[in-house]
């Protein structure tokens, strides 16, 4: 049901957005609601990243939230359409829609912590009781928080008194890195609402993007909303894994079975993703492991087996270590004492976010291996991994040494390691040749040297994640 059959042509659909927390989700809803006309504005506690928001500068903006595009979307409409906040009393008056974008980080056990969710949302009460101009306001779940979470919501909403309130859960499907241009088209909008006059504000909210792209809009109920982030995230993870779980392993295990063919074999079928088809050392990232842990958190609580996503969970953990494993126990190399080249730290390529990047098992797997030095690069995340492998946590983490090219990361180590799948380390045989010789153990987390048995052929030892090990010596005789 396409909101334009619902809205009649005279309704006002420029809304007064505030969007609560200014992380990768908040900052991209809010420059692209901006764009397209609605006046927001971005609150956060956090004065020094208001500040550089504020400032339109590009490195400053990048610091906090590294996503393709986004600076130029808030100078495009900051001043105009866009504005920025850090006093929810003075900003209150007047919104239609609060959207909480707040950071949900998982608690030890799976569940989610809703602390700073919390935090934010009595303050965001006590504002809203405080308003003089009483109109309908919606207060929206956008970041992912636990199935029934908009229950709760209404209910510290109505125990701080606020009037003619009403909540949402309206979960956000975006992917890093490509975020700012699939927020202006999204493929979907799923709203889930308790009454028709919360659908509708939300309606006015997005009736530009549905006019504008072929946008499933789905209206449904607060719990399903949830529920949908969850369980698509929990597919997408669980595709990923039986690639990795099966389809990888067929490689690794039975001669002449081709990974590339057979992926390209499979999802020939149109039922079939292509995406998520791609075996990896594991898919990271600040959403997967967090939201599979958490679904299986809350199924547990309905007596709900949830063997089959501990599986998927476990196939993903196991597999961000595994091509180690497999050097030792396939190719006899012993890590012990050696350098080892890392190429790519974040979760994957175009970002700086080193959340569940594969990277940081791999590379305390090798450490534990009794490495000398590890030789790092990422064209991206080199800072943020010195945050993340901070020596005070992991002393071990001194032996780690940051460079500014795969070239350098290469020269005098004695294997090389791809963990993530920036384009620049596709190109990377001839780097190899010239900077290392065979018998040069390679591991390929990502399937990045496409021409590897040239290498094999001159003597270099290729380990990839989906093929057997090719050593030189037996050229041409594995699987490819
Ligand atoms: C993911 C979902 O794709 C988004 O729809 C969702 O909104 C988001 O989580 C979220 O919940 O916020 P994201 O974490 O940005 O987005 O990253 P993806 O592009 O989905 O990649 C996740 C991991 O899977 C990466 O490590 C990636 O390299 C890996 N991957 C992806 C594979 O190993 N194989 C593939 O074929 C595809």
């Amino acid at each position: 049901q396409l909101m334009a059959y619902r809205l009649q042509l005279k309704e006002r659909v420029i809304m007064k957005i505030i969007v609560a927390g200014t992380g990768y989700v908040g900052l991209v809803h809010a420059a692209v609601c901006a764009e397209f006309g609605h006046e927001v504005i971005a609150y956060d506690n956090d004065e020094k990243k208001i500040e550089a928001f504020s400032s339109g500068e590009t490195d400053r903006i990048v610091h906090y939230v590294n996503e393709p595009g986004l600076a130029d979307s808030i100078r495009k409409v900051y001043g105009k359409h866009l504005f920025f906040s850090t006093k929810l009393k003075d900003i209150i008056e007047g919104t239609d829609v609060i959207f909480l974008c707040l950071p949900t980080p998982p608690n030890m056990d799976g569940s989610t912590n809703l602390t700073y969710y919390d935090a934010a949302l009595e303050d965001i009460a006590k504002s809203l009781k405080n308003r003089k101009d009483l109109r309908r306001v919606v207060v929206v779940n956008k970041s992912t928080v636990p199935i029934g979470t908009a229950i709760h919501l209404k209910s510290v909403l109505d125990s701080n008194k606020v009037e003619n309130v009403g909540v949402a859960s309206n979960p956000e499907f975006l992917a890093e890195g490509t975020a700012v241009p699939e927020a202006r088209k999204p493929d979907r909008i799923i709203v889930g609402c308790n009454e028709d006059q919360d659908f509708i504000i939300l309606q006015r909210v997005y009736s530009k993007f549905v006019h504008h792209v072929q946008t499933k809009y789905i209206e449904t109920s607060p719990e399903t909303a949830e529920a949908i982030k969850y369980v698509a995230n929990t597919m997408l993870l669980t595709y990923i894994s039986f690639w990795n779980g099966i389809g990888a392993k067929l490689g690794e295990k039975i001669p002449n079975i081709r990974i590339d063919d057979l992926r390209l074999g499979v999802t020939a079928d149109k039922r079939i993703s292509t995406w998520g088809s791609f075996v990896s050392n594991g898919a990271g990232g600040s959403c997967f492991g967090k939201d599979i842990a958490s679904l299986i958190y809350q199924l547990r609580r309905v007596n709900v087996d949830t063997k089959m996503l501990e599986a998927s969970f476990e196939v993903n953990e196991n597999q961000k270590v595994y091509l180690v494993d497999r050097a030792i126990n396939e190719n006899g190399f012993q890590f012990n004492n050696k350098t080892i080249a890392v190429l790519g730290l974040a979760f994957k390529k175009n970002t700086n976010d080193m959340r569940d990047a594969s990277s940081i098992k791999a590379i305390e797997r090798l450490l534990g291996k009794g490495v000398s030095s590890i030789r790092a690069y990422d064209p991206l995340a080199n800072d943020a991994a010195k945050l993340e492998f901070n020596p005070s946590r992991n002393v071990l983490f001194e032996k780690i040494q940051y460079v500014d090219s795969a070239r350098a990361a290469i020269e005098g180590s004695d294997a090389l390691f791809i963990s993530s799948d920036c384009e620049e380390f596709r190109g990377l045989s001839r780097t190899i040749e010239d900077m290392a010789a065979p018998p040069y153990l390679i591991l390929d987390g990502r399937r990045m040297i496409p021409d590897f048995e040239i290498l094999v052929e001159k003597g270099y030892t290729y380990l990839a994640v989906g093929s057997m090990v090719m050593e030189g010596a037996v050229a041409g005789t594995g699987s490819s």
